[in-house]
């Protein structure tokens, strides 16, 4: 058949490249079916453990959505929840996942899958990790890796990045892209930064680290932990002589109570807010498991509760996890409590994680996502007081300012009425950079309305609203955050 020897050999080696272009997924990390969802995949996902270090037995669980548009081309996006001690699970189930989880009736029971038409795999690969070990399905045989920080999850979570991409090397030339939310405004930078210096030193594999997005992200004790007051008498819920009074005994400190008419006010203020939702003030809050929903503020007419609707599949939680950042639970440099640790009791205010726990504590999920059972791990928690975590990193805007003024694209976005982290402190810090203005603060748009606002600073740092969406973002907003992000990734003008 061959005549010519030249033409068989280019043939053979035509094969090759074609069959083994590189190694590529491995196949037992395929995932075929999955408990509570009886519709086709429309992408291919993948999940298991990546073992960090052999010796402790520490071992990071990721879930990996493909792209249903261009797996090959689309961007990898990693997403990170924070805490510290959240699962990525909660991005997965409630946020920008694949499915829309409807509750399991009863109570209790199995929920629902349904495929969500706003996922953030639409556009991208998405790879959900759960991080550090100790955090919802990762783990580590030895216990004293559950005693971490800033430093240590970052370079743990870089180790986990570079052998990821070992397995799944058909994406090292897609961009690549480090996300996250609230602590994770933590997690996010510090990663990058890890993952900046190891491109720079040519540890192998390169990664193609293009930028990343903290959404309500924590960034700065001092300018964090200012950002409440402000926001609370912007948003109507203390009155102006408050205010007035508030500033004038703190001097606009209020991170550092200079007395005690300071803090007498402060606690005031705290009095006035504290049966709100933090994570989103519009949101009614959840108050035990019976269900009971009680509203956040009942003087708040009806059509005030209902701004901002926007249509969603599924209604979003009426209590959530999170990080109480500036409500008299700052994080401050050293020891980060955990919510659970924080309140010395497993109820947390205005969250409801019932349909995530009741999926992810099923045997027959753990076994469909490759994850250990519960004999093994324990049960899942949305978040976890498994762990002792310490802030050790500082104030993230020297690492913002590295990583951007070396080329690094940065989307700092805000759900503008979250009470957690407010969008006032990430608009402040985002100014602090320093960097000139090149796009003057102006509206941004979904459908001919406005869907929040944004300000351009030079170096590719934006800044950018969401109206009307609370602390995780693409929970309330997911058509406007799917637009954002996609609009973001593609490098258009959002
Ligand atoms: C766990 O790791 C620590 C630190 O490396 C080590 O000192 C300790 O002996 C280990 N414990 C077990 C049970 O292996
Ligand atoms: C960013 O950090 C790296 C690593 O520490 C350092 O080498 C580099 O000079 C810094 N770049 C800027 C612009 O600050």
């Amino acid at each position: 058949m061959f005549k010519n020897i030249h033409l068989l050999y280019f043939t053979l080696l035509l094969i090759f490249f074609i069959l083994v272009p590189t190694q590529s997924a491995p196949e037992s990390a395929v995932i075929t079916e999955i408990p509570g969802f009886s519709g086709t995949f429309p992408s291919k996902h993948y999940s298991g453990y990546v073992t960090i270090d052999e010796v402790h037995g520490k071992k990071l669980y990721y879930y990996f959505v493909e792209s249903e548009r261009n797996p090959s081309k689309d961007p990898v996006v990693l997403w990170l929840n924070g805490g510290p001690g959240c699962s990525s699970f909660d991005g997965f189930v409630y946020e920008h996942g694949p499915f829309n989880f409807e509750a399991g009736k009863p109570r209790g029971s199995l929920p629902t899958l349904h495929l969500n038409p706003y996922s953030w795999s639409k556009v991208s690969n998405i790879l959900y990790l759960d991080s550090p070990a100790g955090v919802g399905l990762s783990y580590s045989g030895n216990k004293s890796d559950y005693i971490t920080g800033d430093l240590k999850t970052a370079s743990d979570s870089h180790t986990f990045l570079l052998k990821w991409f070992e397995l799944y090397p058909e994406f090292l030339s897609n961009p690549f892209y480090i996300a996250g939310e609230s602590y994770a405004g933590i997690y996010v930078p510090t990663l990058a930064y890890e993952v900046a210096k190891g491109i720079d030193a040519g540890t192998k594999p390169i990664l193609k680290l293009k930028g990343y997005m903290v959404g309500n992200g924590v960034a700065d004790d001092v300018i964090d932990g200012n950002a409440l007051v402000p926001f609370v008498h912007g948003m109507g819920l203390i009155s102006n002589e408050l205010f007035e009074e508030v500033n004038a005994d703190c001097q606009g400190n209020y991170y550092h109570p200079v007395s005690d008419n300071c803090e007498n006010k402060l606690a005031t203020v705290e009095k006035e807010i504290k049966d709100l939702n933090i994570y989103d003030i519009l949101e009614p809050c959840y108050h035990d498991t019976q269900s009971k929903i009680t509203l956040g503020n009942e003087k708040l007419p009806l059509s005030f509760r209902k701004l901002g609707e926007t249509e969603r599949p599924l209604r979003v939680r009426k209590r959530m996890f999170g990080r109480a950042w500036p409500l008299r639970a700052p994080v401050r440099e050293g020891l980060v409590p955990t919510w659970p640790q924080l309140l010395s009791s497993e109820s947390v205010p205005c969250i409801d994680d019932e349909v995530a726990t009741s999926w992810l504590n099923d045997e027959a999920v753990r076994k469909a996502i490759h994850a250990e059972n519960g004999n093994v791990i324990g049960n899942w928690e949305l978040c976890t007081d498994k762990i002792r975590f310490y802030h050790d990193a500082g104030s993230m805007i020297k690492y913002h300012k590295n990583l951007t003024s070396r080329g690094y694209r940065a989307l700092i976005y805000s759900g503008d009425h979250d009470m957690c982290v407010p969008f006032t402190g990430s608009e402040a810090w985002t100014k602090s950079v320093g960097y000139k203005t090149v796009d003057e603060w102006r509206p941004w748009h979904v459908k001919d309305q406005v869907a929040g606002y944004l300000q351009g600073y030079e170096n590719d740092l934006i800044f950018l609203t969401i109206k009307g969406a609370g602390h995780t973002v693409p929970e309330y907003k997911p058509h406007e955050a799917l637009e954002f992000y996609t609009r973001w990734l593609e490098g258009q003008k959002i």
